[in-house]
């Protein structure tokens, strides 16, 4: 059946991580220069089902390790499909860093979803695709909000508001940029997993839950007037809404030292505003520039140490 090839953009979060997971609105932005790719075929007849992870020479059978949560992704596709799984090789390559609040583990199971889908003679819409996906983060990462596998499943910039009492139905919308935003990205290099920040957040939120229903909703109010800026193309409204977006998510206890030593380093170099996005506590940060300080931001977080740093413009919608 010759080779199929499919791919998933890396995300960031521009306003609401942690809050989101609470029913507050977060929106999130596609980043559509890395990416996670597949190459599906088919396998020796009764190899079942194999994954190569090409980056990392790692080689392993589904049948083999049913806890793997690719392997469980598959099972979750095909009985979504209502078929067996054929024999399959799976190759995956990713550009994007790994445990870095840039969608990584998402993007993959993404690209997994899209390219065996298609594969086998199945086309799978984007919100399909993306509940496939959130059946297994939300088995390996407790309690997810879904931001990630939805915003790299529609790959556009998106409006998310997951109402805590119906979970598995959130709000999606497509949201308008006027203009388009520039923004560097900068790496801590310290990986975080998702689920401990969120774990401890979830512990503070239990034992101080006025202050901390405090925090979510100044965190609500800023990314609804976020939505408003982008909408509007006030790009001097959101630079200051940006950095109040740090400054509540320090207040909620998940920055770093380094997440604030590359915040800094971004801002002195020219940046309008810089926040850390996703998770937190490591991973990567973001800068707001505009086009002629992009190539300064990049260069000063290099030198600064950040071991990835990218440069990108998400377009106008
Ligand atoms: O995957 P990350 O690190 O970008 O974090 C996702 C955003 C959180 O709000 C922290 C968690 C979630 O499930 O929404």
């Amino acid at each position: 059946m010759g080779i199929t090839t499919a791919s998933a953009p890396a995300k960031i979060i521009l306003s609401g991580e942690h809050s989101v997971v609470y029913g507050c609105p977060a929106i999130a932005l596609p980043l559509c220069e890395v990416r996670a790719a597949v190459e599906v075929s088919d396998g020796a007849e009764n190899s079942g089902v194999w994954f190569c992870a090409a980056d990392l020479g790692e080689e392993w059978a589904v049948e083999e390790t049913p806890h793997n949560p690719l392997s469980e992704l598959v099972g979750v596709i095909f009985d979504h499909i209502g078929c067996p799984p054929p024999d399959l090789r799976i190759t995956i390559t990713s550009t994007i860093p790994i445990a870095s609040g840039m969608g990584s583990g998402a993007a993959v199971a993404t690209a997994v979803a899209r390219g065996v889908s298609m594969h086998v003679g199945a086309d799978l819409p984007p919100a399909t695709v993306s509940s496939l996906v959130y059946q297994c983060e939300h088995h390996y990462h407790g309690t997810p909000s879904g931001i990630d596998n939805t915003v790299i499943a529609y790959e556009q910039p998106i409006w998310f508001n997951r109402d805590a009492d119906q979970p598995t139905q959130p709000l999606i919308e497509p949201l308008t940029l006027k203009q388009p935003l520039s923004l560097v990205i900068g790496d801590t290099g310290i990986r975080s997993e998702t689920r401990l920040p969120v774990g401890e957040v979830r512990r503070r939120w239990q034992s101080n839950q006025q202050r901390y229903e405090g925090l979510f909703g100044e965190m609500r109010s800023t990314t609804e007037q976020m939505r408003t800026a982008l909408e509007r193309g006030n790009y001097s409204l959101l630079s200051n809404l940006i950095n109040i977006n740090q400054t509540l998510l320090q207040h909620i206890g998940v920055s770093s030292q380094e997440l604030e030593r590359l915040n800094k380093v971004a801002r002195e170099a020219g940046a309008l505003a810089a926040k850390l996005s996703g998770g937190g506590w490591g991973g990567v940060m973001l800068a707001m520039v505009e086009p002629h300080t992009s190539a300064d931001v990049a260069q000063a977080l290099r030198k600064a140490g950040a071991p990835y740093v990218m440069e990108t413009t998400v377009k106008a919608t």
